[in-house]
C-alpha cells in the first residue's frame, strides 16, 4: 500500500473550496492510497497491465479492462506487479462479466472495481462484502440513483461526449451537477472529453472530485492498440454515435468514421433497421464467445458483420477500415502520444482543492 495518503489535496492554488462532504469524499480516495484522483477508464483489451500498471504507478487509478476469464487472474497479477505497490482497479463490463471474473477479483483482493453498463446490484453487494471499493459509471440521474441505492462507494458520471459505449444523453457539464446533488459524501468522477488540466479544473468547479478518461489514455505508448488506431485518432476531427459495431452488443457507441461507417451509416450515424435487428438478435452470444477470440479478423467494410472488438497490437493493419475506432467527441483536441504518467500529472495539475473556506 502507498503511504502517501494525505497528498491528494494540495492547497496551493484556488480551484475549489471544499465542503465537509467533499473532504469526506476525498479522504475515502486518500485512504485507498490514491495520490491523484485521475482514473484511466477500463477499455477491455486496450487497457492491459502495461497501461493500468503505469497509471497506478504514477499515483492515479489504473484500470485493467475486462479480459477473457482464461487470462483474467494472470492479467490482474501482471497489472499489480507494474503498479509498484499502488492500488489498482479492474473494470467489470456487466454484460460480459461472468461469476469467475468476480471470484478472481475477490480472491486477488483487488481494492477498486469500476462497473459499467447495467444493473450491478448483485455484484455491488458481493464486492462490498469483501471490502472492495466499487465505482459505477452512470449516464443519467435515474441510473445514478439506482447505483446509490444499490450501495456503491463512488460514481463516475459519463457525458454524451464520451468515447466507446455511451449511456448518457446529456452533455457532461449538464449531467455532472445533477448527479453531484444526489451524492453527498461519495467521490464523483467526471468522464467525457477530459484531456487537459483546464478540463479537469472545469469539472472540479462543477463538483467533481476526480476525472476519468479513456481516449486520452489510448494515445499513450502503453495502450494495447494497433499503431494504425493511434494514427486514426491523431488524424480524427469528428466522431459519430452509431449502432454499427453492435454484433453481440447492440448499444450506442461513439467512433471515428472509417470505411465501414461510410458504407453502412447515414450521416447521423444511424444504420439500417434490419442490421440493428440482426445485431440485437445475436446479443445472447456475448457470454458464449471467449473475449480473446479475434472475431474481428474476419470483418470487411463491405460485409454487414461488425463486432465491438477494437484493433489490437499484432492484428492486420487493414482491419482499421472494418473495426470500431472508439474515441471521444473531443479527440481532435489531442495531438500527441504521451506516456501515461505524464497524462496523470497533467490532469492532476487541474485538480487543486482548498481546505480553507
Ligand atoms: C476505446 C474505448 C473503450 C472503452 N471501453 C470501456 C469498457 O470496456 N468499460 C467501461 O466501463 N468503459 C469503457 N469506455 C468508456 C469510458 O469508461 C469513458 O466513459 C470514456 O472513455 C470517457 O470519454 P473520453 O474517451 O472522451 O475520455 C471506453 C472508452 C473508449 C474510448
Amino acid at each position: 500500500m502507498n503511504d502517501n495518503r494525505d497528498a491528494i489535496t494540495a492547497p496551493s492554488r484556488a480551484s475549489k473550496h471544499l465542503s465537509g462532504s467533499d473532504i469526506e469524499a476525498l479522504a475515502k480516495l486518500g485512504a485507498l492510497g490514491v495520490r491523484h484522483p485521475v482514473m484511466q477508464a477500463g477499455m477491455t483489451s486496450a487497457s492491459g497491465p502495461a497501461l493500468a500498471g503505469a497509471v497506478s504507478a504514477a499515483g492515479g487509478i489504473g484500470t485493467l479492462g475486462l479480459h477473457d476469464v482464461s487470462v483474467w487472474e494472470e492479467m490482474i497479477e501482471r497489472t499489480r506487479a507494474r503498479a509498484k505497490g499502488n492500488p489498482i482497479s479492474v473494470n467489470l463490463l456487466l454484460p460480459y462479466t461472468r461469476v469467475k471474473h468476480l471470484d478472481v477479483v475477490i480472491r486477488q483482493q483487488v481494492p477498486i472495481v469500476t462497473l459499467f453498463w447495467g444493473d450491478g446490484k448483485r455484484e455491488i453487494r458481493q464486492l462490498r462484502k469483501h471490502g472492495v471499493f466499487v465505482f459505477q459509471q452512470v449516464g443519467s440521474v435515474v441510473e445514478a440513483r439506482k447505483a446509490i441505492d444499490a450501495g456503491v462507494d463512488g460514481i463516475i458520471v459519463q457525458g454524451v461526449e464520451a468515447g466507446g459505449h455511451v449511456r448518457a444523453e446529456k452533455r457532461l457539464d449538464v449531467l455532472l451537477p445533477e448527479v453531484v446533488e444526489l451524492t453527498s459524501t461519495l467521490p464523483v468522477f467526471a468522464a467525457g472529453g477530459i484531456y487537459a488540466a483546464e478540463d479537469a479544473a472545469r469539472v472540479v468547479g462543477l463538483g467533481a472530485h476526480g476525472v476519468c478518461t479513456g481516449t486520452r489514455f489510448l494515445l499513450t505508448p502503453e495502450s494495447h492498440i494497433h499503431d494504425a488506431y493511434r494514427e486514426a485518432l491523431l488524424a480524427a476531427d469528428n466522431t459519430i454515435l452509431t449502432h454499427l459495431f453492435g454484433f453481440g452488443w447492440p448499444d450506442l457507441h461513439r467512433v471515428v468514421p472509417n470505411k465501414a461507417t461510410e458504407r453502412w451509416c447515414r450521416e447521423n450515424g444511424s444504420i439500417p433497421g434490419w442490421l440493428k435487428m440482426l445485431n440485437t438478435s445475436f446479443s445472447f452470444t456475448r457470454k458464449l464467445v471467449p473475449m480473446k477470440s479475434r472475431i474481428s479478423s474476419i470483418q470487411k467494410p463491405s460485409v454487414p458483420f461488425f463486432s465491438p472488438a477494437m484493433l489490437g497490437r499484432g492484428q492486420q493493419e487493414s482491419l482499421i477500415d472494418a473495426t470500431a475506432i472508439y474515441a471521444g467527441e473531443q479527440v481532435g483536441r489531442i495531438h500527441d502520444i504521451k506516456p501515461a504518467s505524464e497524462i496523470v500529472a497533467e490532469l492532476a495539475k487541474g485538480m487543486v482543492f482548498r481546505h480553507e473556506q
